[in-house]
């Protein structure tokens, strides 16, 4: 009801801006990396697997897609994300030493657990979860857990579990990092002192959404977007043309930005707005010249640009300035304008954003 809503239009909206206070009910209590933050006995299974299968659905999916980026930069442990209605079906070949984490908002995924009961009789019994509900099948199926504390989440399209199981998967890293000696003292605390800052940083860039509704006014109109990423922003692309295809209907894929040429420029015209996520980083240089490719073809780019990073606004290049330059941690700031924009363009559009069309908020059925 209104009430429950407060201030808000719609559920989406109201847990996009809950996100500060899940991320830091999430971390609440870390005071430090160590394997028992994932329950009993975690040490134990940490010291006796050397690679981590992940298996999701959905944004869940695209957030362990992230998190291998930490978890193979960081951790140096060789990392495999699968969607899990094609893992369970697939010939895959097991290895007894393998962390299997389920990630999932409702911990009910039917997918996601025949998954996870898959890759046990295969004979891979460690198991961790990185779930929203601590009295999900999930959470009792599986030997270790992290639960996030995002809360009820309403609206169909997950946003604050989705950066809240971010927290929790690069706390992951953090620990299997440290396990393995990839972790001074110092790293660690500046790590923590990232996370801690998480909640400041995310309300600044929520503080845009003035900025993206502009953004959204024009993208109601059109029937197609692209989203392009590199790196660790990649899956944030693919998550941003998720949000944008559930909420508002509107057509929308992500490619990692090197990919262009083999294919999507070809659909590149004046009514094909491109969002580009791109952060100061290493791959920030190459990005420009992807960007070079669209504006070519008459493409009008629509970019996520760092605090520090020296893109400005031009002719058919609309640019929005992120707040503050975040290193390792930015997918979990750069996707929350991506999910303004996904809201805001639905809403242009009058679709019923918290209950869209053929979707469910849980599929506990195949
Ligand atoms: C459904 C929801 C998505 C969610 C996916 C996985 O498709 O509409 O928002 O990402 O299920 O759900 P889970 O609860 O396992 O994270």
């Amino acid at each position: 009801g209104a009430a429950e809503l407060g201030p808000y239009r719609h559920f989406m909206q109201k847990e996009i801006f809950e996100q500060p206070r899940a991320i830091a009910d999430t971390l609440e209590g870390v005071q430090n990396i160590m394997p028992e933050l994932f329950g009993d006995g975690a040490l134990s299974v940490f010291k006796q697997i050397d690679n981590v299968l992940i298996l999701a659905c959905g944004t869940s999916y695209y957030s362990g897609c992230t998190a291998k980026y930490w978890l193979e930069g960081i951790a140096r442990i060789p990392t495999q994300v699968e969607i899990a209605s094609e893992y369970r079906y697939r010939e895959s070949v097991p290895n007894p030493r393998t962390l299997v984490v389920t990630i999932s908002q409702s911990g009910e995924t039917a997918d996601t657990l025949a998954a996870l009961r898959h890759a046990r009789e295969l004979g891979m019994e460690h198991s961790l979860t990185v779930c929203n509900v601590s009295t999900s099948a999930m959470v009792r199926e599986c030997k270790l857990a992290y639960i996030t504390r995002a809360g009820v989440e309403i609206g169909v399209a997950s946003t604050k579990a989705f950066t809240t199981q971010l927290a929790g998967l690069f706390l992951l890293a953090l620990t299997l990092a440290q396990l393995r000696g990839r972790l001074t003292e110092s790293q660690e605390a500046e790590h923590l002192k990232a996370m801690r800052h998480l909640p400041a940083a995310l309300s600044a860039v929520l503080a845009l959404e003035p900025q993206v509704i502009g953004w959204a006014e024009q993208f109601a109109t059109k029937e197609n977007a692209l989203f392009l990423g590199r790196g660790m922003h990649y899956p944030i692309a693919l998550e941003g043309a998720l949000k944008l295809k559930e909420i508002s209907y509107i057509h929308a894929e992500a490619y990692p930005a090197g990919e262009l040429k083999h294919g999507p420029l070809a659909l590149v015209t004046s009514e094909m707005p491109v969002v580009t996520v791109a952060p100061n980083d290493a791959l920030l240089e190459k990005l420009k010249s992807n960007m070079q490719e669209v504006r070519a073809r008459g493409g009008v780019l629509y970019v996520l640009a760092d605090a520090d990073s020296r893109i400005e606004s031009s002719e058919g290049v609309n640019v929005i300035r992120m707040p503050e330059h975040y290193g390792t941690l930015s997918p979990l700031l750069h996707v929350v304008p991506l999910q303004l924009l996904a809201y805001h363009t639905a809403c242009a559009r009058g679709t019923d954003v918290d209950k869209p069309r053929n979707l469910a908020k849980s599929v506990t059925v195949e």
